[in-house]
């Protein structure tokens, strides 16, 4: 007769939890969305600025942007415009069409009438890229697509010579090179045209005031030619998972300017050029997954700036020549893959796990032998720091898990106490 009283309480303690857990994010989330349409609303456009171009907000409305707000008011909706601030009327500037649906189209009399615009990008927005009209290629100074006009030709994209900066991602490029593409645009800083399935080699002349380059993840074929080193202003630059080959260039260290760097993911061969080591701001270098050969420079821990040097999958021997107190400065540091590379055990300890082999006393790695007996003291020097090494990680990324567990242990206790009790609830009656 007194069991019912604790699991009647049990009960209403457990679905009493259950219910506070359960309404505690949706209760949260209500009030944000209620919240934010206020302030749109209470923003009058000021009387002072002159209307937006009726021509134009025609064609944003074909676009479906909304323009029952006034589109010149920042943030404007979606972001998708900005305006100038001329009288009697004002013009697009900028105009970014994002999420399309599918059933938009560009037609020429809207194109026509956007010829103010200096930035046009699109994101997610799979219209038909048709032919613009001249007054608008020429007045572009940004252009950007990301997953979107479907496909691209080269040709289509030459006639914005007045760019400044250029992306193409995730669309393809179909081009017999990048020299068609860039031949006339003569002021371009940035260029992006990665992810698009570029084919061709790069350029014998590209504009000398580039400081962005990025052509990851195409089918770029051929060497680096004399003309990329010769680009003192460029900073970045990421020639990722193409098919380039040859040697890296040493004319490479007249980039001055050089902070990013990968050439990752390539058939480079050869050595690292010792002119790395003339350019001062390098900051990320990624060589990984050529065939690099040849021993690591020791001038790479001379770079003040370093904080990511990925050297991993070549074929780099030798010792490798960094300290611990230069190991522990960078944020990134990879080797592994490089079967003829090793450390020096009395300069760094295994606890780095850098995945590569210990040196011998001539500088060749001591190639780890499975039977137990062999070579015993280093063996048992591996083992112990290993042991170390994994128990410590362990404790750092299994954190949250172990509360997880708790939990759960806590929960599963309840419902087996629960369930005992109903049990003895039944066998008493
Ligand atoms: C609009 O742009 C502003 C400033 O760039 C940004 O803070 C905001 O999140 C953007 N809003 C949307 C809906 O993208
Ligand atoms: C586009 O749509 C996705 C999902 O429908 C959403 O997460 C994203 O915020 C949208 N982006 C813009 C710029 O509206
Ligand atoms: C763009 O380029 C053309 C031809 O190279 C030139 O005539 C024009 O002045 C440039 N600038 C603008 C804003 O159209
Ligand atoms: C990529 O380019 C190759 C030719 O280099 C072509 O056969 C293939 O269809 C292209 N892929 C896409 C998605 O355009
Ligand atoms: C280069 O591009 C690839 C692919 O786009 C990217 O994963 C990588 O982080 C980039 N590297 C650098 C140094 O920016
Ligand atoms: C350059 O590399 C650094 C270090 O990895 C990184 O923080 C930074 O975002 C990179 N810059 C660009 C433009 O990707
Ligand atoms: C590196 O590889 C090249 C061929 O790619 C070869 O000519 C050269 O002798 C190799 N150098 C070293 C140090 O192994
Ligand atoms: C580690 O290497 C750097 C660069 O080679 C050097 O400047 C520094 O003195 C070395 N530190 C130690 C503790 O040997
Ligand atoms: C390892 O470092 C010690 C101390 O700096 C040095 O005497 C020895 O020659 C080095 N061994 C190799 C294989 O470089």
């Amino acid at each position: 007769m007194k069991q019912p009283p604790p699991l009647f309480f049990l009960l209403i303690l457990l679905s009493a939890t259950i219910a506070s857990a359960a309404t505690t994010p949706t209760v949260s989330p209500t009030p944000s969305p209620t919240s934010s349409p206020t302030p749109p609303t209470t923003k009058a456009p000021s009387s002072s600025s002159s209307p937006l171009d009726p021509e134009q907000i025609k064609t944003l409305r074909s676009l479906h942007i909304p323009t029952t707000r006034d589109p010149c008011i920042q943030p404007s909706p979606r972001n998708a415009t900005i305006c100038d601030n001329s009288k009697p009327l004002r013009h697009l500037i900028s105009l970014h069409l994002s999420n399309c649906s599918s059933d938009l189209f560009l037609s020429s009399a809207a194109l026509k009438s956007l010829s103010s615009l200096r930035s046009l990008s699109f994101t997610d927005c799979p219209v038909s890229p048709v032919r613009f009209p001249s007054q608008l290629s020429l007045s572009l100074t940004s252009f950007s697509c990301i997953r979107s006009l479907r496909r691209l030709s080269g040709v289509w994209l030459s006639r914005f010579v007045n760019l400044t900066d250029l992306t193409v991602s995730y669309t393809p490029v179909k081009a017999s090179g990048l020299y068609v593409i860039l031949g006339h645009m003569h002021q371009l800083k940035t260029l992006t045209i990665s992810h698009a399935n570029l084919s061709g080699s790069l350029p014998r002349h590209l504009n000398p005031d580039l400081t962005h380059v990025d052509l990851s993840d195409n089918k770029l074929k051929g060497k680096i030619p004399t003309s990329l080193t010769l680009l003192e202003d460029l900073k970045f630059l990421n020639l990722s998972s193409n098919g380039l080959d040859g040697e890296i260039p040493t004319e490479l260290g007249n980039m001055i300017s050089l902070k990013n760097l990968s050439l990752a993911s390539n058939s480079f061969s050869g050595s690292i050029p010792s002119s790395f080591s003339a350019i001062p701001g390098l900051v990320h270098v990624d060589l990984s997954n050529n065939q690099l050969n040849g021993s690591i420079p020791k001038f790479l821990s001379e770079l003040k700036g370093l904080k990511v040097l990925n050297l991993e999958n070549n074929q780099l021997n030798g010792v490798l020549p960094f300290n611990a107190s230069f190991i522990k400065r960078l944020a990134v540091l990879k080797v592994g893959g490089n079967s003829n590379l090793c450390y020096n055990h009395s300069v760094l300890s295994s606890k780095l796990k850098l995945g590569v082999a210990r040196c011998d006393k001539n500088g060749f790695p001591i190639v780890a032998s499975p039977p137990k007996e062999s070579s015993a003291d280093s063996e048992s020097d591996y083992g112990d720091d290993d042991a170390a090494d994994t128990s410590n990680k362990k404790e750092k990324h299994h954190g949250p898990s172990k509360v997880v567990l708790g939990f759960a242990i806590g929960i599963s206790s309840i419902v087996f106490l629960i369930i005992f009790l109903i049990l003895i609830a039944k066998c008493c009656r």
